[in-house]
């Protein structure tokens, strides 16, 4: 199937919830057809960086967004490695339970964080971010099977940058990943 790079257009003007849902749009059409983890997240990065651009103060703030995987390389599945992203330059890898990220990976639960300053452990790959968001994409969610496998991140360079519809948004677009991808 081709895709277009219209996908990663946002009209202006559009409420968050919106530009939400042209995100979850676009990315079960591209997920049609194929199942690369890769492939799947570096578009999905593509959709939410021009999704926050495209909107007013704070998400237009937003300086990182992107993904870490589990690292394939350790058998004990106890760290995350980057995956694709849009943004500056980030941590290579993440134990499980330090920082952000691997808080919402331990714990398999969002870490919707409104100052970086005051989450203990808060790993600074870059001092503008000021407030956060980590979603834990889980594999079989609520079954004895459940497996994480990767999270979303996505700073903003002001704080309070996140909220319950943020949170909402991405634990759906967390949960159309996990289905949607043959993961490592
Ligand atoms: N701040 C994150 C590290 C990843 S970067 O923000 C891209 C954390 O505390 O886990």
């Amino acid at each position: 199937m081709v895709h277009h790079a219209d996908a990663s257009n946002f009209d202006d003007g559009l409420t968050k919830e919106e530009a939400y849902e042209q995100v979850l749009m676009q990315a079960e059409g591209l997920f049609d057809g194929q199942r690369n983890w890769v492939c799947n997240l570096s578009n999905t990065a593509s959709l939410l960086w021009h999704a926050f651009q495209s909107l007013g103060a704070p998400s237009n703030r937003v300086n990182w967004s992107g993904f870490y995987v589990i690292d394939p390389s350790r058998v004990e599945r106890d760290q995350l490695i980057l995956g694709p992203f849009h943004g500056k330059v980030a941590c290579q890898t993440i134990a499980l339970g330090r920082g952000v990220c691997g808080t919402a990976a331990s714990l398999k639960k969002t870490q919707l964080v409104r100052d970086v300053e005051a989450f203990p452990g808060h790993i600074a790959c870059d001092s503008a971010s000021q407030s956060e968001i980590v979603v834990p994409i889980v594999v079989g969610s609520g079954t004895d099977d459940e497996k994480l496998v990767g999270i979303i991140d996505i700073d903003c360079a002001v704080l309070d940058g996140f909220d319950e519809v943020d949170q909402a948004q991405l634990e759906k677009l967390a949960a159309l990943l996990a289905s949607s991808c043959d993961w490592p």
